[in-house]
């Protein structure tokens, strides 16, 4: 069961999951557009639900997880007139078992960003600074081919962006692009897809082009090949594109899917697998415009050859048409919320699921792991003790790091999957942190272990990298609290 219709699913690192809302433009008046679900409580509904208050309205904006000591939640842009300036800030707190007390913050008079933006993408820079890239001024209008860093660098403005102005609208609406995938990052559509590259320079992909961006001045340093496939009308497609961003002449891999897809959601998995679910095999968006949900449930393996990588999995069972998400909860399933299509014969959907991967369907039971520290510089060694598996030896668990996201849209902001080094003597074992911040931008992450045949264990929040922007210190404005650095 349900209360909200989400078109923003986020797990904060008190293992908690925010749902935010259309707020006004929501069908239901009850709403408030914002809820944290304690998922230790899912058997209680009325004391698994807290609810959380917005001021503005987000939807179409976009969600990133701050570095800073306390995990923030950031969002940014939204819908129309003040809300597509807006910058909204949750602390996560509570815990399992026992509510939490803050509440989203926002204050426009206070905090804003230099420019509206109606579908924005973000990404916390390996600096440490937050970037917030494109977008309209309004639902439908004219553009907004810029970028601006958060906190605002002093005398700093909005950086235009011809590439954005030259293929609006088709950036926000690449919804025909079933999956990208860079290494092992998703990106499913419709956002400036914005990620770090090794080399510290900034990867965007939007319409069906991509290019590599000077981290400092934004210049484009290198233009991508097209992505294969267009990506302005609305034949749906079962088209899966990945690239090796930096190698020398990249070019883009297609592989095809087992359905065809529009709207997908896709999980990075603890295995290094993703998960591919819900959209639809027919339309775009919502509105009546798209139809004919697809059920199918798919696994892709990066590590396989191309064209083996797809595995197709059961169903799901709830059609999930436009604004519907599925996040990686920290026992290893997936969890699948809404449907917004305002299409007939497809309801608001309230209902949310557990997905249950085949890696948690061998009746195997899941590694454990004790950790104390959580605050992790690079290159740094640190230990998980008391390490148990029940299928094989310790010698072959490996170890992953997937990383903090928000998910709108299907779009997994921050994603990103590292398996870092690691050593193990008896139930001890000793983990390498990532070498910089350019493999690994500051930010916080879910550790897992897992078995020889790929069991994750439950997963535990660390911090990588600090905070070397000193976002706990901002913003220092009334109706704002910050955690410090
Ligand atoms: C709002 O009303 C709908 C039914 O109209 C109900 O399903 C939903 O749970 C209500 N939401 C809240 C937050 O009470
Ligand atoms: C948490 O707060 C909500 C109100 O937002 C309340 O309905 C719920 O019972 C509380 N849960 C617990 C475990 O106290
Ligand atoms: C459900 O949670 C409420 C607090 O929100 C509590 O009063 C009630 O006893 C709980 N019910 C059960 C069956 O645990
Ligand atoms: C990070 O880089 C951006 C882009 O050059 C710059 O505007 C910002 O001030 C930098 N942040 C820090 C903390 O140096
Ligand atoms: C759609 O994309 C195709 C391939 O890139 C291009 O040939 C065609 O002109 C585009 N159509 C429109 C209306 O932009
Ligand atoms: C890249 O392409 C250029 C021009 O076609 C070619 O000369 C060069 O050998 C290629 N490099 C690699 C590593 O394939
Ligand atoms: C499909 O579901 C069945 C029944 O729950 C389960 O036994 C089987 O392992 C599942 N298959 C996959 C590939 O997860």
């Amino acid at each position: 069961m349900n209360v909200v219709v989400p078109l923003i699913a986020t797990l904060g690192i008190n293992n908690k999951v925010t749902f935010l809302e259309k707020h006004g433009t929501s069908e239901f008046q009850n709403s408030t557009g914002a809820y944290e679900l304690d998922l230790s409580l899912v058997s209680n509904f009325s004391a698994a639900w807290r609810t959380m208050n917005l001021q503005t309205d987000v939807f179409c904006s976009g969600s990133v997880i701050l570095p800073d000591k306390a995990g923030r939640q950031i969002n940014v842009g939204g819908w129309s007139l003040d809300s597509t300036f807006g910058v909204r800030l949750y602390t996560p707190d509570g815990s399992p078992g026992v509510n939490g007390t803050n509440d989203w913050e926002e204050n426009f008079h206070e905090l804003s960003l230099l420019a509206g933006r109606w579908y924005p993408g973000a990404l916390v820079l390996s600096n440490g600074s937050i970037l917030v890239m494109g977008g309209e001024t309004g639902s439908n209008a004219s553009p907004q081919p810029s970028l601006e860093i958060m906190p605002l660098p002093a005398g700093a403005g909005t950086v235009h962006l011809d590439f954005l102005e030259r293929t609006d609208p088709y950036n926000l609406y690449a919804a025909h692009i079933p999956a990208i995938i860079i290494f092992t990052h998703a990106m499913p559509s419709s956002y400036p897809f914005l990620t770090m590259l090794p080399s510290g320079r900034v990867f965007v992909g939007y319409y069906n082009e991509a290019r590599i961006l000077d981290p400092v001045t934004f210049a484009t340093v290198q233009v991508l090949p097209n992505m294969p496939g267009a990506v302005n009308n609305s034949q749906v497609i079962d088209n899966c594109v990945s690239i090796q961003p930096e190698v020398p002449n990249a070019t883009w891999t297609l592989e095809r899917m087992p359905s065809r897809r529009v709207m997908s959601c896709m999980v990075p998995l603890p295995d290094g697998t993703m998960m591919i679910m819900n959209g639809a095999m027919e339309g775009v968006a919502g509105f009546g415009l798209a139809g004919d949900p697809n059920f199918n449930a798919v696994l892709y393996d990066p590590t396989l050859p191309v064209n083996q990588r797809f595995s197709i999995l059961n169903n799901t069972i709830v059609a999930r048409l436009y604004h519907s998400e599925a996040i990686l909860l920290p026992d290893g399933r997936i969890l699948v919320s809404g449907s917004d299509p305002q299409t007939p014969g497809f309801p608001e959907e309230m209902r949310i699921e557990v997905y249950v991967p085949p890696y948690l369907n061998t009746g195997i039971r899941q590694p454990q792991y004790s950790i104390t520290a959580t605050d992790f510089g690079y290159n740094q060694k640190f230990t998980i003790t008391n390490v148990q598996v029940f299928h094989g030896s310790i010698a072959n668990i490996k170890v992953s790091l997937v990383a903090a996201v928000s998910s709108t849209h299907g779009n997994a902001m921050g994603a990103r999957t590292l398996f870092p080094a690691f050593t193990c003597a008896g139930t001890t074992c000793t983990i390498t942190t990532p070498p910089n911040a350019f493999v690994s931008p500051p930010g916080w992450w879910q550790l897992w272990i897992l078995d020889d045949v790929g069991t994750p264990s439950h997963s535990s929040w660390v911090r990588i990298g600090g905070d070397p922007a000193k976002l706990g210190n901002w913003p220092n404005l009334p109706g704002f609290t910050f955690p410090g650095v």
